[in-house]
């Protein structure tokens, strides 16, 4: 057994989560000073785009973005704040955005709006010769925090020593590119939401028993969806020996859950849900299967971002609509859609609040950088890491 018993830390982005609930008036376009005032993380930037109002900054990254033409790409995941995801050339969920960054080959530079394990993940993708930005180096994922490449590369050597290659390791999207690296390196893959059941089937044609990091929630809910028993279920405790279990419970696992979890989607309750039903008796429930299983299981419907979005545009005029998501993403859906209701299950406006780190004037630093010829907070991934991790994400891709 190899297990080396790290002390459990709260990231900082969940400790700063459950502080960052705001009203919706608070949620207004702010400038990047007054947004540090209200306690949002930044990096440094030089000062003066600190002071610029949110029209100037506008204008500003409009006139950047077209000096650069066909040599750039924005990238912005649904998340993404109004003023930000309006310069994205194509926008999307993980999954959505890796494809584009596997095939967009011409432009010189990716700038990604999102967060550091979706910009890795198109930094791998990428062709060599191509760079990506993040505008935005704090803005992390606290639940791929939760999964310490040293401490799952432990995990993983206590099951292979047990199992052999009959465990097979799955990751979320959601994870450093270190751990994307280790499921290319031992026969597994990774995943996103959009496609959690075709690599789960993927995963038992070729193994016996799964190892899923880092978000225990969506790989229960995609077991319990796949007919895995919750008794066939384990989470692994990266604090305790062998993850807290014995050799023979291991054994009797069909699905091993590393035990880390969303911020912004277990604030998601079933009461949410009745008290949604009390007010519209024929509202639709629609949630991210990052949420507690209970959750999942009172919604009508769940899936990833674009499945969110596309069931709620698609839905007909008149539809009332929960939406159990990062509030960016549903109030845009509100406004896009004024024929339908569409609210946030959680009255307490919260939004993902590293997603939130990408301020227009982060944006609009990188872009007029690249326009004097300089590349600032690029994106790299090693080598060997990138040839590891291509490989488990090109399964991805081919199983989906
Ligand atoms: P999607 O792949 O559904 O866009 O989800 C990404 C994410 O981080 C959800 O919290
Ligand atoms: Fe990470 Fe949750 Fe934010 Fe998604 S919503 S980027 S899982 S913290």
């Amino acid at each position: 057994m190899v297990t080396t018993l790290r002390k459990p830390t709260i990231p900082i982005t969940e400790i700063e989560q459950s502080a960052f609930c705001q009203t919706e008036d608070e949620l207004k376009s702010k400038t990047l000073a007054e947004e540090f005032d209200a306690g949002v993380r930044w990096q440094k930037l030089p000062t003066e785009y600190l002071k610029r109002t949110p029209e100037e900054l506008d204008a500003r990254i409009a006139e950047a973005r077209a000096r650069l033409g066909p040599r750039l790409v924005i990238l912005g995941h649904h998340y993404q704040r109004n003023e930000v995801i309006r310069f994205a050339d194509l926008r999307g969920d993980s999954f959505k955005l890796s494809q584009y960054a596997a095939s967009q080959r011409d432009a010189e530079y990716i700038v990604f709006c999102g967060v550091h394990f979706m910009a890795e993940t198109a930094d791998v993708l990428s062709s060599p010769s191509q760079q990506v930005m993040l505008p935005n180096l704090t803005a992390g994922c606290s639940m791929a925090d939760m999964a310490h490449v040293d401490d799952v590369m432990d995990c993983w050597d206590d099951l292979h020593d047990l199992f052999g290659d009959t465990v097979i390791p799955i990751t979320y999207m959601n994870s450093t590119a270190g751990i994307k690296a280790l499921c290319g390196r031992n026969n597994g893959i990774v995943c996103t939401s959009t496609n959690a059941t075709a690599t789960f089937k993927w995963a038992f044609e070729h193994g016996e028993q799964v190892l899923f990091l880092p978000d225990q929630h969506l790989g229960r809910n995609t077991g319990l969806k796949l007919g895995v028993g919750l008794d066939e279920m384990l989470v692994w405790n990266p604090f305790k020996p062998l993850g807290g279990h014995t050799k023979e419970d291991l054994s009797r696992a069909k699905i091993i859950l590393w035990q880390g979890h969303c911020s912004v989607h277990t604030r998601f309750k079933v009461s949410q849900i009745e008290e949604a039903r009390r007010r519209y008796p024929d509202v639709n429930v629609v949630v991210h299967p990052e949420c507690f299983m209970e959750v999942v299981a009172a919604a009508d419907m769940d899936g990833s971002t674009e499945y969110i979005i596309k069931a709620v545009s698609e839905a007909p005029p008149g539809s009332v609509w929960a939406v159990g998501t990062e509030i960016s993403l549903v109030q845009r859906l509100a406004q896009e859609n004024p024929d339908k209701t569409v609210f946030c299950l959680d009255s307490v406006v919260c939004p993902c609040s590293t997603m939130y780190r990408i301020h227009p004037a982060y944006l609009s630093w990188v872009l007029d950088g690249l326009n004097e010829g300089v590349v600032v907070n690029r994106i790299e991934v090693d080598e060997q890491t990138r040839a590891d991790a291509r490989v488990a994400l090109d399964r991805m891709l081919a199983v989906s």
